[in-house]
């Protein structure tokens, strides 16, 4: 190849690549779901539907408000139903619940949710920590949960796959496996896939690539990214999947988060980095800076404990300070 081919490959691959990167992105606030659900300090209902309700004048696409699942697993969200029940819903906003089997389902539908969002572990160990069951026997469960979820009507279910980049127990996770999964979900009715990244093993170019399998194998189906901040790579690849053209991130205020059964892991990507960093980009997500910020700062009281944010401290990318007096003396010609 010419040194002039070369150029204009180049040239072309880049600008195919450019054509990918969406100018908006969708967020999924998860913080009153996979925030909560790991937090010492009991909220009380009261507080968590004020959240959402705060949440919910922030411009989000979607809110995980709760998750039906076992009190006994996850004794923090035992009141997901009056949580859901009592919310204020702002039309346009999708209010979604995390569901692992069929009494979850069951629930959901009782107090309306708009939106379920199912949950299996790509690796064996987790799945069995997380769910008490088998890949095998988590899978003939969401099978059960899409085939009764369809005979309600029409109710998008979107699949969770956890540990997607690699599990705290088994090590790395071989993208087939996870596309496996998706394709046998799909095939049941699932309308969309998260890939989740529970315990911050993701590394950017990982997660690009399985993002394009997935886009290859399921073209068209909605994947969503969802980060945790564990190793400090969250925001790293988030914007290698936008770059590939993710559109849909997963993401919890103040960074909140962490999975009871994966140790170690840390909080969800900070909601107000994910919004900051794409609206420097002139990416539009959707979501108003100034009242999430306002929500970020009474989460310590939420939750009891102090949650170092970088952002908070110094103020968004063009929040400027009064220049030195001295300069004034020292410059006296400069107006
Ligand atoms: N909602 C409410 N209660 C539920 C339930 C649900 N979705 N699923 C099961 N239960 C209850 C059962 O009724 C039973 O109650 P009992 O002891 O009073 O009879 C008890 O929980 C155990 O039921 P069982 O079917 O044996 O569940 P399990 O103990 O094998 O646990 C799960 C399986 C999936 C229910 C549980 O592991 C779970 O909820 N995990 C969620 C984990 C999670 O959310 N992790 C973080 C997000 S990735
Ligand atoms: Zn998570």
């Amino acid at each position: 190849m010419t040194q002039e081919e070369a150029a204009s490959r180049s040239a072309s691959e880049s600008a195919s690549r450019a054509a990918y990167k969406s100018t908006y992105i969708q967020v999924n606030e998860v913080g009153p779901r996979d925030g909560l659900q790991i937090e010492k300090a009991m909220v009380d209902t009261d507080a968590k539907v004020a959240l959402v309700d705060a949440l919910s004048e922030c411009g989000f696409a979607r809110i995980e408000v709760t998750s039906f699942t076992s009190p006994k697993a996850i004794p923090a969200l035992a009141d997901a139903q009056e949580v859901m029940r009592r919310i204020r819903r702002k039309p346009g906003v999708i209010y979604t619940a995390l569901v692992p089997n069929v009494r979850g389902l069951e629930r959901a539908l009782e107090v309306g949710t708009d939106e379920l969002n199912l949950v299996m572990s790509s690796s064996e160990t987790h799945n069995r920590a997380n769910l008490r069951m088998t890949r095998e026997q988590s899978l003939a469960e969401l099978k059960s949960i899409l085939r009764a979820a369809a005979e309600q009507g029409p109710l998008p279910c979107n699949v969770s796959l956890s540990t997607a980049f690699g599990c705290p127990f088994d090590g790395d996770v071989a993208p087939t496996q996870v596309l496996d999964l998706a394709l046998r979900l799909a095939e049941a009715g699932a309308t969309g896939f998260t890939l989740c990244d529970t315990t911050g093993m993701a590394y950017p170019t990982q997660v690009a690539e399985l993002c394009q399998r997935m886009e290859t194998v399921l073209p068209g189906v909605p994947v969503t990214i969802h980060l945790h901040n564990t190793r400090g790579m969250a925001l790293a690849n988030a914007l290698a999947a936008w770059q590939v053209g993710v559109t849909r991130f997963d993401a919890a205020a103040g960074g909140l988060g962490g999975c009871p059964y994966a140790p170690g892991a840390s909080g969800n990507v900070n909601t107000e980095e994910l919004v900051h960093m794409f609206e420097c980009m002139g990416v539009d997500t959707g979501v108003a800076l100034t009242p999430l910020m306002d929500i970020v700062r009474g989460l310590p009281a939420l939750v009891q404990r102090a949650l170092p944010n970088p952002l908070l401290a110094a103020g968004t990318r063009l929040h400027t300070h009064p220049a030195p007096a001295w300069l004034a003396e020292r410059f006296p010609a400069a107006s």
